[in-house]
């Protein structure tokens, strides 16, 4: 059965308004409900899975089983808004807590998109205290607009001290599932509060 599992951790994702949050989101559900129907799928499931998504409680919520050392490890992913008004609500940082692994997702065709990572790293930190953190530049499928080299990438990920680097499209899925399992490999490492089941 899909659902089974024998780790399950809490992934978080930060990243500004456009980068491409929905876009993972909507990648990983189609994703594990194409596994869950022998790869039929259609687009009124996404769009009706989609509707009422982060505009309400400003996080998304995916979840997809991949498998770290022949381990299958449920990662509960939780997709937070860039609205500034969220933030400022009382309390509402306190989600964070219990994640053992977070994605800091940028653009590389939007060289403004890594300026709030330092900001990301200081509230996970408070929340979480010390969690393997990536940072992930998406939209890598159009080359020709990329602002933001790898070397820049690799150059901010050593300077905040994350845990790695990687450059993904949502939109063609490239190196998503790699990113998962990658974090995920991290997250069962690293943290040792997660649930055995
Ligand atoms: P907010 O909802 O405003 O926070 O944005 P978001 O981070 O959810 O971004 P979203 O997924 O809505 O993507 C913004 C735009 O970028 C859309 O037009 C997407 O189609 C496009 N996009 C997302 N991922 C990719 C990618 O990997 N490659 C390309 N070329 N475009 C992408």
């Amino acid at each position: 059965m899909q659902d089974e599992y024998d780790y399950l951790c809490k992934l978080i994702v930060f990243g500004d308004s456009g980068v491409g949050k929905t876009t993972l989101e909507k990648y990983i559900y189609q994703v594990r409900e194409s596994v869950r129907n022998e790869g039929k799928i259609e687009e009124k499931d996404i769009i009706l899975d989609y509707g009422s998504r982060t505009s309400v409680v400003g996080v998304g919520f995916q979840w997809i089983t991949v498998e770290v050392k022949g381990r299958k490890t449920k990662l509960q992913i939780w997709v937070y808004t860039d609205r500034e008004h969220f933030f400022e609500m009382k309390g509402f940082l306190n989600g964070l807590r219990g994640a053992s692994g977070a994605l800091l997702l940028y653009d590389v065709t939007n060289a403004s998109s890594l300026n709030k990572i330092p900001k990301w790293c200081e509230w996970i930190a408070e929340q979480c205290g010390k969690i393997p953190i990536a940072l992930i530049g998406n939209k890598v499928d159009v080359e020709e607009q990329q602002v933001i080299s790898k070397e820049r990438g690799i150059e901010v990920q050593k300077s905040n001290n994350l845990s790695f680097f990687m450059e993904i499209s949502t939109k063609t899925g490239e190196n998503v599932i790699k990113m998962l399992e990658q974090i995920g490999e991290l997250m069962l490492e690293v943290n040792s509060n997660h649930s055995y089941l």
